[in-house]
């Protein structure tokens, strides 16, 4: 039988884009496949772990054995988040969008010959750092990514101080990478104790080993075994 490392555990993953909408028929949306993020709640529940998935729009099939909901905005998915808990592992790899607007049309926007339509924007609930910074219902370990195209680690170290995180998985999607939509991923892993970060940088891997090689640290983390 498979080992079960992460039995009785709750983890809840969130993957993919969100689309916030602009009227009836379009949206904004990041470039987001949910790959990692699927591949991440396949890897925990073969582990064992009782796995929710809140999922933005993405053409994957759920992943066998896991409790998945589908969500569109940002906001449906916070409070989907919400509603999963408690939690004692929350893993964020969607990429929500950062702005939605304010003034959704209830009808499709026209041409009109007064030009483009105004968008005003309002920012969303940042989900990662509202899980961050609860209190008694906060999961013991909570795992940001942080997508960027320059800067990683700079980038990603101070996201920590911002979210209130307890690691983060840095990853270089700049174009050139191939990693938006892609199936390999190279992805350093911060840690920290205290204001004390180490960066531990993983070969390029597909997102499956990503997937696999972070739940491995989970595991360590929890039951202070070495998975295989
Ligand atoms: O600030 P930034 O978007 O770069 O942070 C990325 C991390 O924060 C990811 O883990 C992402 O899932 C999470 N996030 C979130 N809610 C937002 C924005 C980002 O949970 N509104």
């Amino acid at each position: 039988p498979q080992p079960r490392p992460l039995a009785g555990k709750r983890v809840l993953i969130t993957a993919g884009p969100t689309h916030e909408p602009i009227d009836p028929v379009r949206y904004i949306a990041n470039r987001s496949s949910g790959k990692q993020g699927f591949a991440i709640a396949a890897a925990a529940q073969a582990a064992g772990a009782d796995v929710t998935l809140i999922s933005g729009p993405v053409d994957l099939g759920d992943p066998a054995g896991v409790r998945v909901k589908h969500v569109e905005s940002a906001r449906e998915m916070l409070q989907q988040v919400e509603a999963a808990l408690p939690a004692d592992i929350a893993i964020f790899a969607a990429a929500v969008a950062d702005w939605r607007v304010a003034n959704e049309g209830e009808q499709k926007l026209k041409k009109t010959s007064a030009g483009m339509p105004p968008l005003q924007l309002v920012e969303n609930p940042d989900i990662l750092a509202t899980i961050s910074k609860l209190g008694d219902h906060r999961p013991k370990l909570v795992i940001g990514f942080a997508a960027e195209t320059e800067h990683l680690i700079d980038n990603a170290k101070a996201k920590f101080a911002r979210k209130g995180c307890d690691w983060i998985v840095a990853n270089d999607v700049s174009p050139a990478t191939g990693v938006m939509g892609g199936d390999r991923n190279t992805v350093h892993l911060l840690t920290r104790k205290g204001t004390e970060i180490s960066v531990d940088s993983w070969p390029v891997m597909t997102k499956e080993q990503v997937a696999t090689e972070l739940v491995a640290r989970i595991v360590q983390n929890f039951t202070g075994t070495q998975a295989e």
